[in-house]
């Protein structure tokens, strides 16, 4: 197997994202409710830009979008918000994890947003095992934690956390 490629989101790469994230809820319960509209769900207000892993197409093997950051993220990061952006919507597909697919979104996503320069801020829920390792793991630092206003499918009230990308961004 190669490097899959990682480039900008187009539009006509929505169905594919939406079956791909098909098999992340199946999976991991990623989103934990299946939204109404999942393209519109991948498309949060505030969008700054998407990318896609795609390997052979139209096969999407993961997705990452950066936001606008809110005030919340902001004040645990301890930077203006108009100085960060949101890591949002990342996910790998069930078959391609441990290939470095999220890790290439990643650097992928920080450098377009360092050449914005701006810093790169996330909030993972408590339960989000796999990708609170792949933040520790990279650098990410933690920043801070609340409790969210919703309970989490297994009944717990959920408890997020904030992670800060590297100065330097991430590669
Ligand atoms: C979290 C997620 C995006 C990781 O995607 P991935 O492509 O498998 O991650 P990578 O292969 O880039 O992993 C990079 C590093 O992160 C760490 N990591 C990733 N998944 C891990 C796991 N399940 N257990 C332990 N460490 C893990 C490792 O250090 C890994 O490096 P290594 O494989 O060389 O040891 C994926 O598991 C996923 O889509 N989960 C469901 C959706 C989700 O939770 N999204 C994030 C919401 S905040």
């Amino acid at each position: 197997m190669g490097e899959p490629e990682i480039r900008r989101r187009r539009d006509d790469d929505l169905k594919a994202c939406v079956e791909a994230l098909a098999t992340v809820h199946e999976a991991d319960r990623y989103p934990a409710e299946w939204p109404a509209d999942p393209g519109a769900w991948l498309t949060p207000d505030g969008l700054l830009g998407a990318w896609v892993a795609v390997e052979g197409c139209p096969d999407v093997l993961g997705h990452v979008a950066l936001t606008r950051t809110g005030q919340d993220l902001a004040a645990d990061a301890g930077l203006a918000a108009d100085q960060l952006a949101s890591v949002a919507r990342l996910f790998a597909t069930a078959s391609a994890r441990r290939r470095g697919v999220a890790r290439a979104l990643l650097a992928t996503a920080s450098a377009a947003a360092e050449a914005e320069g701006l810093r790169l801020v996330l909030e993972v829920e408590d339960g989000g095992g796999a990708a609170i390792a792949l933040y520790e793991h990279t650098g990410w630092r933690h920043a801070g934690t609340r409790t969210g206003d919703w309970t989490t499918a297994d009944g717990r009230a959920a408890l997020l956390h904030t992670y800060v990308a590297p100065a330097g961004g991430l590669h």
